[in-house]
């Protein structure tokens, strides 16, 4: 047992070293060689114009969102702004579908924050129904890492969305904006009480595959045609459980997810 900690110590060592490494050569040797860089959420993009950074709206709405990625051993200037920007992009290209908006997974709503900083859900008439328990994952529907790490991320997941007053940030922080709908609840039982008719868009970000593919058999039948659903974990590795059960999901309705280098998962509905 001590001998595998100091195995585990010795390669967390290994990997902050790498990662310094990395940032180092990144930013003094490949950066000035290029006309464009992204890097961020173990996203590296070169001489992509990354337009979303120069937005002002999105520059002003991400000055109070917060872009990190949790545990991360790198230094990554731009955080997790491209996910931001696939979320607007949708919630943009939505708003013209009839229907409702609705995320599952909110934790402290920032990626919530930022659709609603920058996409005008009010004057299209939406109303955008977030759902959390707020005290974390439920028993009924666990995470399902596949990781090494596996016990070491359910710890941190426990600890992170276990934090105290949640709720009362998310519900102070959308406080002014009426057609925010807060529902605190498990998903998916709670969908079957309190959900819209139809949606448009849908986040899907709970990090357990039950759970997830629980909101889907609930929501999918009431999102419209061309309606978009992004899948926050879709493509991260340790998750690889949600994107199986997303796609089993799927292609039992001859529908499929696109992988993006963000992790995330897309798909628009036929
Ligand atoms: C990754 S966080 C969501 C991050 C969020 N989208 C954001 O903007 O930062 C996952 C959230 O899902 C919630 N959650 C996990 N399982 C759930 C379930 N079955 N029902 C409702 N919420 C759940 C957790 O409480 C946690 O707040």
């Amino acid at each position: 047992m001590q001998a595998l900690r100091r195995t585990l110590r010795l390669r967390e060592r290994w990997h902050r070293c790498a990662a310094r490494f990395f940032d180092l050569t990144l930013n003094t040797l490949v950066k000035p060689l290029h006309h464009g860089f992204f890097w961020g959420d173990r996203l590296l993009t070169l001489d992509k114009s990354a337009g979303f950074l120069a937005e002002p709206i999105f520059r002003d709405a991400l000055r109070h969102a917060d872009s990190t990625t949790g545990e991360n051993q790198y230094v990554s200037p731009h955080g997790i702004a491209w996910r931001y920007h696939t979320l607007i992009w949708a919630a943009r290209s939505s708003l013209v579908l009839p229907g409702d908006f609705v995320e599952c997974g909110v934790y402290r709503g920032d990626m919530s924050w930022m659709i609603t900083q920058t996409v005008d859900l009010c004057a299209a008439g939406k109303k955008f129904y977030l759902y959390d328990t707020f005290a974390g994952l439920d028993p009924r529907y666990p995470s399902e890492f596949a990781s090494p790490n596996a016990e070491r991320a359910a710890q941190y997941i426990a600890h992170r969305y276990g934090e105290e007053d949640i709720e009362g940030h998310v519900r102070r922080r959308f406080a002014a904006k009426d057609y925010v709908v807060v529902t605190k609840g498990v998903v998916p039982d709670v969908l079957h009480h309190m959900a819209p008719e139809r949606i448009a868009f849908m986040h899907i970000d709970m990090n357990s595959p039950k759970a997830e593919a629980g909101a889907l058999e609930v929501l999918f039948d009431r999102v419209a045609p061309g309606g978009i659903i992004v899948f926050d974990d879709y493509g991260w590795k340790q998750f690889v459980k949600q994107k199986q059960a997303a796609d089993r999901f799927m292609a039992a309705r001859g529908q499929f997810i696109m992988e993006l280098p963000t992790g995330q998962g897309l798909i628009i509905k036929r």
